[in-house]
């Protein structure tokens, strides 16, 4: 039996959809449904539903198995775990977003606003540009607009968002798709029971 961490909202949805065509079939949660852990009807898994940036925590502590998270999360938190495969689903990048006429003063320090503190510090430490981060946990776009930062670290999917804010990419950091991670000892322990998943859903993929 696996116990296997999945990502809440959007990604989740695609998530389950992807699991159950591999064979790892879940009952359709309805809205009123407070359950946390959901044994799989075949009885070879069960799955928690967690905010998508707390996969990998629930992964590295073995709670999890398995698990289902972003690559942005998982360039985020750093955890020590192992990146099985590449689902290619929840699609986007992470990128440095501002205002179309945007241009950096760098007598200063750099704002930046994000739900990416790590992902942000690394990349301009890499460029040798010194920026103050303000952590925020949702509607991002807004920083820039409001004047509380100079650009964003965030998620552009479609980009709808950006354009509808009179904002722009500025540079991409990253390709982002929803990876398969697994905890250390368990791809020991369990070794079958995780490469029989990996088995399963590499193979759906193939016929996707
Ligand atoms: C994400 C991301 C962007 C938006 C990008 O936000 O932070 O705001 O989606 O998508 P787009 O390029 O297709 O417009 P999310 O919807 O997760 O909500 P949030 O603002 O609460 O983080």
């Amino acid at each position: 039996m696996l116990n296997i961490a999945l990502p809440k909202g959007r990604l989740g949805e695609s998530v389950l959809e992807k699991f159950a065509r591999a064979g790892y079939v879940f009952p359709k949660l309805e809205s009123g449904d407070r359950r946390l852990v959901i044994p799989s009807v075949s009885q070879n898994a069960s799955f928690f539903l967690v905010k998508p940036s707390d996969v990998p925590v629930y992964v590295e502590y073995g709670v999890a198995d398995v698990g289902v998270a972003g690559r942005d999360v998982l360039m985020e938190s750093g955890a020590d775990v192992y990146e099985l495969i590449d689902l290619e689903i929840g699609k986007c990048r992470i990128a440095v977003a501002g205002k179309k006429d945007f241009s950096d003063d760098t007598d200063r320090l750099l704002r930046v606003a994000t739900k990416f503190p790590n992902v942000a510090k690394r990349y301009f430490a890499a460029r040798n540009r010194d920026i103050e981060v303000i952590p925020l946990h949702g509607s991002i776009e807004i920083a820039p607009i409001l004047g509380l930062t100079d650009v964003i670290v965030d998620i552009v999917e479609t980009g709808k968002t950006l354009r509808e804010n009179g904002l722009d990419v500025l540079f991409d950091i990253a390709d982002v798709s929803a990876r398969l991670i697994a905890n250390k000892p368990a791809s020991k322990f369990k070794s079958d029971e995780v490469s029989a998943l990996v088995r399963a859903l590499t193979e759906d993929m193939k016929n996707a």
